[in-house]
């Protein structure tokens, strides 16, 4: 079997590895890759999209993977081009894949299926914004469009607002777009994330994650500088409520609007007094929660794959280990506001633990950084106490110029 993985990152690292060990041991490639994934892929030798189609098709890939997002909405559509050559793609069409490029498509979705989501108004000017706003503080202002996770603002205060809005509707930080006024939610959030094949799902192994950049999630929002994942993360009863009032409205709301999903759907969720609430969906699975789950993963990732991209859903294929996976993420200097590439990474040679690298380039001189988030460091245990201790100490082997790291991971929040 060939498996061409679209995306260069820690993500598509752990999921490349992932396929490559499945017992029917898949041959990979990867578009437009990393030097690490190459490692274990072959790159894919295209320059752009058309020439990744082409390549796909000349060399007779089974199976097109989307680990990232982009190619997904991109001109007509990953999974939409791949259909049309007559290769199966794990991950949804153009259509589908709008309920993570859009935030007002995916609440508009929400709210027509009633599924539990925070109120919400979509504003096209500041002066709309502010008097969606309604003097109402603390806010969340989410620009509708993909922004790399950063996208998204919660307002404690009125100045803070107007910082943003000014980025968005001023600056043109994100280029054009609406945004979507929400309701502020508390509570702890947990990502879920669902193999989707039409009108089945199989939910894989929850995972949480940490968004703020500091300690005691202080600081701005980031794509991710941690995570934790255990089939222990959530309780039963609270699974089969996630379930029932999320997953399945999901899935059935999907094929009731006539949108085809086959493919990882992540279900970002805050855990409120009043139950769970979906805060966004993407339409692929998350980073880093990727590399925190997929350790955890048993069975035939590669079959699973291809059999739901044919909707031949086989959920007996893989299954979840019982333990607890950490993953630390070290990002460069000025994440998330800038990066730093450049700098020599030490210490990778002493790491016991399984390393994805999310930002990173081969040089002559080694290892060094090319992006904001750097490096994955995950370990796993039997316990929570013995996961997080390994990923910490494993992290903490590896560095360079201004690397930042959280030293709370899978300590706050459990
Ligand atoms: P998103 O990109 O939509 O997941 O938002 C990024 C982060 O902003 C989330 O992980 C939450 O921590 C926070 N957030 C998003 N929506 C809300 C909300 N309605 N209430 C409180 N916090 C939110
Ligand atoms: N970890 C957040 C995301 O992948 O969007």
């Amino acid at each position: 079997m060939k498996i061409a993985v679209i995306g260069k990152g820690g993500r598509e690292q752990a999921l490349v590895e992932t396929l490559a060990a499945s017992p029917c041991k898949p041959q990979i490639f990867s578009f437009p890759g990393s030097d690490a994934i190459c490692e274990t892929a072959t790159r894919i030798a295209a320059a752009d999209f058309d020439g990744l189609m082409q390549w796909m098709v000349d060399n007779q890939v089974d199976l097109c993977v989307a680990g990232e997002e982009s190619y997904l909405v991109k001109g007509e559509g990953l999974a939409n081009r791949c259909a049309a050559v007559g290769i199966p793609c794990w991950g949804p069409p153009k259509e589908s894949a709008q309920l993570e490029a859009s935030k007002e498509f995916a609440k508009n979705f929400l709210l027509r299926h009633g599924i539990p989501t925070g109120g919400a108004a979509a504003v096209a000017r500041y002066d709309e914004a502010i008097a969606a706003i309604g003097g109402k503080y603390p806010t969340v202002l989410k620009f509708d469009g993909l922004a790399a996770g950063k996208g998204v603002a919660v307002c404690p205060d009125a100045a803070s607002a107007e910082e943003f809005l000014r980025e968005v509707f001023i600056e043109k930080r994100f280029g054009e777009g609406r945004l979507l006024v929400e309701e502020f939610l508390t509570g702890p959030e947990i990502s879920i994330f669902g193999a989707i094949c039409d009108d089945k799902y199989l939910i894989l192994c929850p995972a949480r994650d940490y968004k703020r950049l500091m300690d005691g999630d202080e600081g701005p929002n980031t794509g991710g500088m941690g995570a934790v994942a255990s089939r222990q993360l959530a309780s039963p009863e609270l699974l089969q409520t996630i379930e029932e009032t999320i997953v399945a409205p999901t899935v059935r709301g999907l094929q009731a609007d006539g949108l085809p999903y086959r493919g990882f759907l992540y279900f970002g969720l805050m855990l409120t007094p009043d139950g769970p609430k979906v805060i966004e969906y993407n339409c692929r699975f998350g980073d880093p929660e990727c590399e925190a789950v997929m350790p955890l993963l048993r069975g035939d990732l590669a079959s699973f794959c291809l059999a739901g991209a044919r909707g031949e859903f086989a959920p007996e294929l893989i299954s979840f280990d019982n333990g607890w996976s950490v993953c630390c993420i070290l990002a460069s200097a000025g994440y998330p506001a800038s990066s730093h590439s450049g700098d020599v990474i030490t210490g990778l040679d002493a790491c016991n633990a399984r390393v994805f690298h999310c930002g990173t380039k081969k040089t002559s001189a080694g290892w060094v950084t090319n992006g904001g988030r750097v490096l994955a460091i995950v370990a796993q245990g039997e316990t929570l106490e013995k996961a997080r201790e390994t990923a910490h100490a494993e992290a903490a082997k590896v560095d360079f110029d201004g690397s930042q790291r959280r030293s709370d991971i899978a300590y706050r929040n459990m």
